[in-house]
C-alpha cells in the first residue's frame, strides 16, 4: 500500500507534509480550503484550478524512483500479490508493473470522462486540451469531461472492491509506504491482513495506527522509502538487480546528447540520481 511519499524524491510533492506538501502550497488558486481542488462540487463550479494543477503535475514529466523499481522487482520474482496505490502519476506504470498488478485506488489520468453524458474521452485528447490551457468540454453535449482521477465525493474503481478479501488472503507481508493513512477508505485496507500478517510501515513520520508497544506484528521504519528499500535490497541480495534495472530503465529517459567540445568534460558533473535531477515542473515551495 503506497501514497505520495514514494513520488517526493521523484520531485512530486505529497499532500500534508507542512511547508513542502501540495496543499500548503496553493494559494494561487484562491481557493475556499486546499483540498476543494479535488472536490467534485467545486470542481463543477470552477474547474480552474483543477486543470492548472493538472498541468503542472501531469504524468510524463517525472521518472519512477528506486521504490517503484523495488516494487517491480517484487513482482518480476512473484512475491507481489498486489500494489494498492493512491497515486495518480503513473510512475508505478511507467516502471513497468503490469496493469493487472495494481490497484489505482484513486484512480488515473489515463481515461477521461464526460460528466454529463458519460462519454469517454482518449487521454491525447484530454493532454492537448490540458497543455493549451483549455477547460476540456465534451464534444457530444458541452458538458465538463474529468479525468477518471477520484475526487472527494467520487466512489472508487471497482476493483479497489473486489480485490482485497482474495488479496490479503494470500499476504504474509503488508508493505505500507510514504502515506499518511489519513484518507478512507484506502486507510481501512491495513485492517484487511490477517492476524499472521506482518505489517511494515515506512514512512518519514510515524503513524498512530502502528507500532504500539502491546503491537506485536506491526514494525515501524521512519525514515526515507528510497534508504529503506536499498536496506531491503541489499537484506534479500538484490542489490546489483536493482541497481542494473535502474540503470537500464533510466537510459530510456535520457534525451539523446549532442558531444561539444564544451560538455564532453563535464559527464561527470551530470546529475546521478533522480532527486538530483533538476525539475521544471515542481510546486514552487513558500519562501
Ligand atoms: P500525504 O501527503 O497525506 O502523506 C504522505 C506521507 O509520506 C507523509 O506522512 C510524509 O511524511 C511521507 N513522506 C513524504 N516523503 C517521503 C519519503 N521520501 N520517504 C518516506 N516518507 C515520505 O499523502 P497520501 O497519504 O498519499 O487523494 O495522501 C492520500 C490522499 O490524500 C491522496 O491520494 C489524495 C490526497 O487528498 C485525493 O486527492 C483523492
Amino acid at each position: 500500500m503506497v501514497g505520495a511519499g514514494i513520488s517526493t524524491s521523484a520531485g512530486i510533492p505529497d499532500f500534508r507534509t507542512p511547508g513542502s506538501g501540495l496543499y500548503d502550497n496553493l494559494q494561487k488558486y484562491n481557493l475556499p480550503h486546499p483540498t476543494d481542488i479535488f472536490e467534485l462540487d467545486y470542481f463543477i463550479e470552477n474547474p480552474k484550478p483543477f486543470y492548472a494543477l493538472a498541468k503542472e503535475l501531469y504524468p510524463g514529466n517525472f521518472r519512477p524512483t528506486p521504490v517503484h523499481y523495488f516494487i517491480r522487482l517484487l513482482n518480476e520474482k512473484n512475491l507481489l500479490v498486489r500494489h494498492y496505490t493512491q497515486n495518480i502519476d503513473s510512475l508505478e506504470r511507467l516502471a513497468g508493473l503490469p496493469e493487472e498488478k495494481m490497484v489505482e485506488a484513486h484512480g488515473t489520468f489515463h481515461t477521461n470522462h464526460c460528466l454529463e453524458c458519460g462519454l469517454e474521452f482518449s487521454k491525447e485528447w484530454m493532454k492537448e486540451k490540458i497543455f493549451s490551457d483549455t477547460i476540456p468540454l465534451c464534444d457530444a453535449c458541452n458538458g465538463i469531461v474529468k479525468p477518471d482521477i477520484v475526487f472527494f465525493g467520487e466512489g472508487m474503481p471497482d476493483k479497489f472492491y473486489d480485490m482485497p478479501a482474495e488479496d490479503f488472503k494470500n499476504c504474509d507481508l503488508l508493505i505500507v509506504m510514504g502515506t499518511s493513512l489519513e484518507v478512507y477508505p484506502f486507510a481501512s485496507l491495513v485492517g484487511h491482513a490477517e492476524p499472521n500478517c506482518l505489517r511494515v510501515l515506512i514512512n518519514r513520520t510515524s503513524i498512530d495506527k502502528f507500532g504500539s508497544p502491546t503491537n506485536k506484528r506491526d514494525i515501524n521504519f521512519i525514515g526515507d522509502c528510497d534508504d529503506a528499500v536499498w536496506k531491503m535490497a541489499e537484506a534479500l541480495g538484490w542489490s546489483d538487480e536493482l541497481k542494473a534495472l535502474i540503470k537500464k530503465e533510466g537510459s530510456k529517459f535520457e534525451k539523446p546528447k549532442v558531444r561539444t567540445s564544451d560538455n564532453k568534460h563535464n559527464d561527470d558533473k551530470k546529475p546521478k540520481t533522480s532527486r538530483e535531477v533538476p525539475q521544471s515542473n515542481q510546486i514552487e515551495k513558500k519562501s
